[in-house]
């Protein structure tokens, strides 16, 4: 039985402070997965290894298949939740609140560490969502019982300035070296990642605390 993996994202941003809900994406939810998987204002940086987006995108039938087999490999699948009422955009409508986007905690056979992914859809930018969310999922990583994680990898394109930007707000710039991940894809987009364990990352809030 794959475990239910539910926390919340404590953030603040120029409106105050706010709370997110983390939670397990369910497989009767393909359609809101897909709207921000294929919304091209979302997937500037997608990981598709330099392939015409189109050919990546995936219908809900598949998005369905997606689902249900990272649930069995024990893939992290994620929707990151709103829980006011304050956004109108009812495609993304769910019980609870808005989807304003979501995380992936995954693990790849040649990398020894926990690779997490975070997409904020486009209408949601800059209100610090990804900063709070992707904390907590840090987090969750290293300190939940199940998970215990000693390493956690986040990586991105080269050219992507709003991730490298977010990384830098978290204090881990120092962390990023060259990417591996999509040159072992035979691809030509070249990608920067960030490793670290609990002890640098409790560094990195420390530090963050520190710039308020
Ligand atoms: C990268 C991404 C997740 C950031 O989401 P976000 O919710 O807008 O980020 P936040 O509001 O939490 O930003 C936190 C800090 O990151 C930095 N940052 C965020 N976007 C930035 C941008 N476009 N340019 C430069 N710095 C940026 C800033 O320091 C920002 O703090 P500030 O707004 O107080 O200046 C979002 O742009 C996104 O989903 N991009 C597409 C998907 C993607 O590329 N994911 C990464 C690969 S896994």
């Amino acid at each position: 039985m794959p475990e239910k993996n539910e926390f919340t994202a404590e953030g603040r941003n120029k409106d105050g402070k706010f709370t997110l809900k983390l939670r397990n994406v369910s497989s009767s939810e393909a359609r809101q997965w897909r709207i921000l998987s294929t919304d091209l204002l979302n997937q500037k940086f997608d990981p598709s290894h330099g392939k015409n987006l189109k050919d990546h995108v995936l219908d809900e039938e598949e998005i369905v298949l997606q689902i249900k087999k990272a649930q069995a490999e024990s893939d992290i699948w994620l929707f990151i939740i709103d829980p006011t009422n304050k956004h109108d955009v009812p495609e993304l409508r769910v019980e609870g609140g808005t989807i304003v986007g979501s995380c992936q905690l995954y693990w790849e056979g040649d990398t020894d560490g926990c690779h997490i992914s975070c997409i904020i859809h486009h209408r949601f930018l800059r209100n610090g969502y990804a900063r709070a969310a992707l904390g907590a999922a840090i987090d969750y990583a290293f300190y939940t019982p199940h998970m215990k994680q000693e390493t956690v990898i986040l990586e991105t394109m080269k050219t992507n300035a709003p991730f490298r930007g977010l990384m830098e707000s978290l204090q881990l710039k120092d962390r990023e070296t060259p990417g591996s991940y999509w040159a072992q894809a035979d691809s030509p987009i070249e990608s920067v990642m960030y490793t670290f364990g609990e002890v640098r990352w409790e560094q990195a809030k420390r530090d963050a605390a520190n710039m308020k």
